[in-house]
């Protein structure tokens, strides 16, 4: 077990220490209809007590045979040491094919390596501080917007605030501001996209080929025209300053159309470049709002959680604007973060397909497996946690943070295919947390309804209506 005991907090009231929503595990088994409804509509409500308690679960499911890897070495094994033998899953790749083709999350081999060494100069440390004046002007105008908001004692989204903020920041960084489409539509395209392909159908389960029409694959269109349309044009307007012989910005979108291969000098295809692009819009701005909507609800739920991270920000910042020095001193709110992140991940399940034969933790593999690494259940698991269920900042204070298992907690993936925008994830949140913090106090509008659902994000079922009060 993790050195994760409760800590300072022993002594809250037992009201402030009650567990944050969740799905309550089924008692019993679920027959196939329910767990094929329960699979479609949010699939983290299918899965039983037992599948929180054991190291590893094989099972034949709805789409065949199935392995859930929970304990730390085995999913080691999965991700580092015998990571050749675990690729993307066809479930996935059918799942997000439609709008990622084969940009960097969901290719493969020569083709994935060649665009992951290509973008990595953007994600080197030194480029993602380069960021931060920009990641601060970008809350500073997102605060602003607040202060009317605050003032008339209006009710904001606060999920939806989070996408605007993180989509505004990946536009203004590595887009170099030149992304036209407006949050709330990028934002409705991607719902669209995670509530027709981001659900399991029966498609998926019987195996019937992609080119028979269903009902899916009609309504995410308008969604995947949505993305197209966008990178299309930053590719023509960019090509076209390019020819004019004017000067462009070194940033993603050039250094995916200057790409070459260092062996065969091949370009990548405009394919590719266009799936790329579309993943970065999608992946850069998401996840990382789920991470900041669950933490501000997570400081309405525990006022003593605000409070302390209040004072942290006031002593460290002492009302200036945060420097890239701040961060560093920035602990409470990092643990914060870091405990939002573990109780609701923004990736809530990983995928992958054996293959060829394995044995892990004493199950045979066999070729063709669908194994399951779900950082909700890593995140929650009885004998890695203790106390799962509660949120419990302490557990990341830095005395502690470093006994945390690599393999137990694992928000960003790990391995080859970790994160490549952890670094920049990271910053921007903790940057837009201290900064909220500083001027106002998130409160959820009493009796408002929120439950984690699961599609391919982790996202507040019903949003989370907040007024932002003001606190000096
Ligand atoms: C809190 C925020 C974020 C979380 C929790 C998160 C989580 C993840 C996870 C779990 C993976 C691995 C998926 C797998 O192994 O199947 C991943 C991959 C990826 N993420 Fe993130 N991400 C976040 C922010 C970002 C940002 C800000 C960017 C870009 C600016 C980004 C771009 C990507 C890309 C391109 C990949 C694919 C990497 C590869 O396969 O080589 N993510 N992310």
């Amino acid at each position: 077990m993790n050195d994760l005991a409760v800590g300072p907090f022993d002594d809250l009231p037992l009201r402030d220490r009650r567990r944050p929503p969740a799905p309550q595990p089924p008692r019993r088994k679920l027959g196939w209809l329910a767990a094929y409804r329960g699979m479609r509509t949010n699939p983290i409500t299918t899965w039983g007590e037992r599948v929180y308690q054991e190291s590893i679960i094989a099972d034949r499911g709805l789409m065949g045979p199935v392995v859930i890897v929970n304990r730390p070495d085995a999913i080691r094994h999965v991700f580092l040491d015998n990571a050749q033998n675990y690729p993307k899953d066809a479930l996935q790749l059918a799942k997000l094919g439609p709008a990622l083709g084969r940009g960097l999350l969901t290719s493969e081999r020569d083709e994935w390596r060649l665009q992951r060494r290509t973008v990595a100069p953007l994600f080197q440390p030194s480029s993602v501080a380069a960021y931060f004046p920009v990641m601060v002007e970008a809350v500073a105008a997102l605060l602003a917007r607040w202060e009317t908001a605050a003032a008339a004692g209006t009710v904001l989204d606060a999920a939806r605030e989070m996408t605007a903020l993180t989509y505004d920041i990946i536009s203004r960084t590595v887009f170099s501001s030149e992304i036209e489409t407006g949050a709330d539509a990028m934002s409705a395209a991607i719902t669209t996209f995670f509530d027709t392909h981001g659900r399991i159908n029966l498609w998926d389960l019987i195996k019937l080929p992609e080119w028979l029409p269903h009902p899916a694959s009609w309504r995410v269109r308008p969604a995947t025209r949505v993305f197209r349309r966008e990178v299309q044009r930053l590719l023509e307007r960019r090509r076209a300053r390019q020819a004019a012989g004017e000067p462009v910005p070194n940033d993603l979108v050039t250094l995916l159309a200057a790409a070459r291969d260092p062996e065969t000098g091949a370009a990548l295809s405009e394919e590719t470049i266009h799936d790329s692009l579309v993943t970065f819009i999608a992946a850069g701005h998401e996840t990382t709002a789920n991470a900041l909507g669950w933490t501000l609800f997570l400081l309405s739920e525990y006022p003593w959680a605000f409070d302390r991270m209040a004072q942290e920000v006031d002593a460290v910042l002492a009302g200036r604007m945060p420097t890239i020095d701040d961060l560093g001193r920035l602990n409470v709110v990092r643990m914060t973060l870091e405990e939002a992140m573990r109780l609701y991940p923004p990736v809530p399940f990983l995928s992958r397909e054996a293959a060829g034969p394995d044995r892990i933790d004493g199950i045979e593999i066999a070729p063709g497996t669908l194994i399951i690494v779900a950082p909700w259940l890593v995140h929650r698991h009885r004998l890695l946690w203790q106390e799962p269920d509660l949120f419990e900042p302490e557990r990341f204070a830095p005395e502690r943070r470093s006994k945390i298992s690599r393999f137990a907690y694992l928000p960003f993936g790990l391995g080859s295919r970790v994160c490549i925008g952890a670094g920049f994830a990271m910053q921007e949140a903790l940057v837009a947390l201290a900064m909220i913090v500083q001027r106002f106090r998130p409160l959820l509008l009493p009796g408002a309804y929120v439950q984690p659902v699961a599609r391919i994000t982790l996202r507040p079922v019903r949003g989370l209506p907040m007024r932002m009060e003001r606190r000096r």
